[in-house]
């Protein structure tokens, strides 16, 4: 087994005025995510499924230390190959950005800048980590505009973006992304503003890229079936909590927490008729309900098989097997 390329120990992220901010009964900071932890291996695919507002993109956002102002990380490390984040001075971070971590988006125009060709744009990636063979970088520019699927290289690169459709921008910032080799690429809800079809290329093209070159790719998503087949492993996150993790397929087929059950039964699919479909009644919570029952299961208020201890106490994991995790007090029961 390969080992880990990223270890997220009892990460917390908190909003609204930062760290000392105090906002809910019990004293606490407003946590939009909660204490979670969670390993990459090398070149591994690993899903984050959640309904919006789960604190997927915040979790993501942390890894590469991007989180937005008035945003913080307050408990918890990040270790990429063996070297805590944390501890690096801005420099070798900023460093690190795009070298070692990059991170792709749902909307590729923001970061994609609207008034440099799009050729130059991957040139001056190259150019910042290092190269400065004008020669190398056309050549290392064209050849991974090849390698992501864009067709006449050579007239694209000195296209600007909102001259591209939206699957080429896509395939632009997925180059962007991949030309200085990173060992771990975020996807944020890389393909869900893209029409079906292309949607299906990029999904291809990520899984090729994550083959090819060895690439650990976190994959987020609401969509747990698109998740299901992208990955080897996915984690299931409510309301800033991890409820459930494991192999893709264990998940998929046999989902034992209540979230994780509500969000596969809502997938329209008959090829598991033998699974009851459950509904999932209620919304995620705000930040400022959840303040009240931050010590509980967060999901309890929405679960029909809540019972007391759930709306006072977050459920210890139980293991189903080596990497199927999950927390609820009906687990072992509800399993096999
Ligand atoms: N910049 C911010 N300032 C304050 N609160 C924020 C900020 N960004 C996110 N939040 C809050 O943090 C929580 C988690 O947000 P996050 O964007 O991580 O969710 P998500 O799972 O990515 O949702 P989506 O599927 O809609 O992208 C939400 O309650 C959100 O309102
Ligand atoms: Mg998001």
């Amino acid at each position: 087994m390969a080992a880990n390329l990223l270890q997220v120990e009892r990460l917390s992220i908190s909003v609204g005025g930062g760290a000392g901010r105090v906002v809910s009964d019990t004293g606490k900071p407003l946590l939009a995510v909660d204490d979670i932890s969670f390993t990459i291996r090398a070149g591994e695919i690993v899903g984050i499924a959640g309904e919006s507002g789960c604190g997927k993109t915040l979790t993501a956002l942390s890894i590469p230390a991007l989180l937005p102002e008035g945003v913080g990380r307050v408990g918890g490390s990040i270790v990429f190959d063996g070297v805590d984040l944390g501890a690096l001075p801005p420099h070798e971070l900023t460093a690190r950005r795009g070298k070692d971590i990059s991170m792709i988006f749902q909307e590729p125009m923001t970061s994609l800048n609207p008034l440099l060709r799009v050729g130059r744009q991957i040139a001056e990636s190259l150019e910042l980590h290092g190269e400065t063979d004008r020669a190398l970088v056309r050549q290392k520019t064209l050849d991974i505009m090849r390698q992501v699927g864009l067709p006449d290289p050579v007239r694209l690169a000195a296209m600007y973006p909102h001259q591209l459709s939206g699957g080429m921008r896509q395939r632009v910032m997925i180059a962007l992304a991949i030309v200085c080799g990173p060992r771990l690429l975020i996807a944020d809800e890389p393909s869900t503003a893209l029409d079906v079809t292309i949607q299906a290329q990029i999904l291809r093209l990520l899984r090729r890229i994550n083959r090819e070159r060895g690439v650990a790719i976190l994959f987020i998503s609401h969509d747990l079936a698109l998740l299901s087949r992208v990955c080897d492993r996915m984690l299931v996150m409510y309301a800033g909590k991890i409820v459930e993790e494991g192999a893709a397929s264990d998940l998929f087929t046999a989902p034992v927490h209540e979230y994780t059950r509500g969000l596969i039964g809502s997938i329209p699919d008959r090829s598991r008729k033998g699974m009851a479909l459950v509904n999932i009644p209620g919304k995620v919570p705000s930040l400022e309900e959840l303040g009240g029952i931050r010590d509980g299961c967060p999901f309890a208020p929405r679960c029909y098989a809540a019972v007391e201890t759930c709306l006072t106490h977050f459920p210890k994991p139980t293991m189903l097997n080596a990497h199927h995790r999950v927390h609820c007090v009906h687990a072992g029961a509800r399993h096999g």
